[in-house]
């Protein structure tokens, strides 16, 4: 159980390279059972969800090694259980993304249904739907989905759109049990998010067919059989995302190496209208805070729009703009846990149904506060940087999710994060 204690206000300067992507890293994991043999992954963080993700493989029968050099190697010759338990889902929903590939691979899957979430509830049935419109006959059993298709999937024409859009991973679950199918899969209402596009290479360089990457229409033509490969991860734009805060609320000009701003255009868009310079520079770009911070207005969509593993820390920074803001959740619209803890620091945030009113104030005074969940605590962690006093920041574990040792790259930059174990 650590905490951090965070002194502010601080000025950050310097550069930070953003790591590979933890939601990339995810689906690809899971994507090895597809092909028996040994497949290495570069540039996958090193991230409790990942090492949960990493058991969750072990326990079906894969051998997992992490190389000196940071790649992962999954060998997935023996898939002797075909059972994702409860113990090790419950603590990283993307578990769930096994059911898919072990359907394919096997015919058979037992997988924990996610269990209940801070940001929201998150069914899974567009999953089911679509591996059931693949020909799964699927049932649950004391917590557990049974999928099973002795004959093999078939490819057909499905659409996934759900009642807030495209699912992330619910494609990805639907897009790796099609690679296998016998025939043509169509997904209409894919999810666009550049992990998926990611994830989809991936396939392909294992040997799978899959055209319209990139768009809501992705058509997959069924093989035989996958061969294991080697493939690099992307850069995470939600760390790179978190870090362009960072400068921003410090009033600081920061360097981010490693990050793609063709896949952050909604997060440059509304950083730009809050008065925030980008300019690129080498395989990344300049983040520069230009004078007050002007107030905006947020409203959270699936790729290519504004990203919800986003909203909170944007929270923080429009929590100190000249003037209101207002930002609508229309993703996960439950995802305010961290409200509350702003307001706690002398933030003045409304909430109104999905939507939280923003009364940008002076200055944000140290507090005591406490992380519901992981994008929440990156929040907390902006605004104790920003706050004036030692904030204290508990359940860090949250942020461990996604993020490898932040207070390790903040303070370098200038930061004065102390971890401390309780
Ligand atoms: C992925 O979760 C990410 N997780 C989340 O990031 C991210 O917030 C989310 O996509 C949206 O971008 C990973 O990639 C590991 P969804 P996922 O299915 O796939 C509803 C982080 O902070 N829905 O796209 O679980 C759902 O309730 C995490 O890194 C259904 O109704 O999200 C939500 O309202 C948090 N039925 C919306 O769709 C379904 O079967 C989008 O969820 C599936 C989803």
């Amino acid at each position: 159980m650590d905490i951090f204690h965070i002194e502010g206000p601080v000025q950050l300067s310097g550069s930070v390279t953003i790591n590979g992507s933890k939601n990339a890293s995810l689906p690809i994991m899971a994507a090895a059972i597809l092909a028996p043999g040994k497949s290495t992954l570069r540039t996958v963080p090193h991230l409790s969800d990942i090492s949960v993700c990493g058991k969750l493989l072990s326990q079906l029968g894969c051998k997992l090694t992490r190389e000196p050099d940071g790649d992962i190697c999954i060998d997935s010759t023996v898939i002797d259980n075909p059972v994702g338990e409860y113990e090790i889902v419950r603590r990283m929903r993307a578990g769930i993304c096994i059911l898919g590939p072990l359907l394919a691979r096997c015919g058979r899957a037992e997988v924990s249904m996610p269990g209940g979430c801070a940001i929201g509830v998150r069914p899974v049935d567009l999953h089911l739907r679509g591996l059931q419109e693949l020909g799964a006959q699927i049932h649950l059993k004391n917590g557990y989905i049974i999928a099973e298709a002795p004959n093999g999937l078939k490819g057909k024409n499905i659409f996934m759109g759900g009642p807030f859009g495209s699912t992330v991973l619910g494609t990805a679950n639907v897009l790796m049990a099609a690679t296998l199918a016998k025939g043509r899969t169509v997904i209409e209402s894919a999810a666009c998010e550049p992990e998926i596009a990611n994830l989809a290479n991936c396939l392909n360089k294992m040997g799978a067919k899959i055209k319209g990457i990139g768009s809501p229409r992705l058509i997959i033509e069924g093989v035989k059989e996958l061969q294991p490969t080697e493939f690099e991860v992307i850069p995470d734009r939600i760390e790179a995302g978190t870090f362009m805060v960072a400068a921003a609320i410090t009033a600081s000009e920061l360097h981010l190496q490693n990050c793609r701003l063709d896949e952050m255009m909604a997060v440059v868009d509304r950083l730009r209208s809050i008065g925030i310079t980008i300019e690129r520079k080498d395989n990344g770009c300049i983040v520069a805070k230009n004078g007050q911070i002007k107030p905006t207005d947020i409203t959270t969509q699936p790729y290519p729009g504004f990203p919800t593993d986003l909203q909170a820390q944007f929270m923080a920074l429009l929590s100190l703009a000249e003037g209101n803001s207002v930002i609508i959740e229309k993703v996960f619209p439950d995802r305010f846990m961290h409200v509350a803890e702003l307001n706690r620091m002398a933030a003045n945030l409304r909430k109104e149904g999905p939507a939280v009113i923003v009364a940008g104030v002076k200055k944000l005074i140290a507090a005591p506060v406490m992380a519901s969940d992981l994008r929440a605590s990156a929040a907390l962690v902006l605004a104790g940087l920003a706050a004036e006093g030692t904030t204290i920041v508990s359940r860090v574990y949250h942020i461990d999710r996604g993020y490898e040792k932040i207070e390790e790259r903040l303070n370098p930059l200038g930061a004065n994060i102390i971890r401390q174990s309780i």
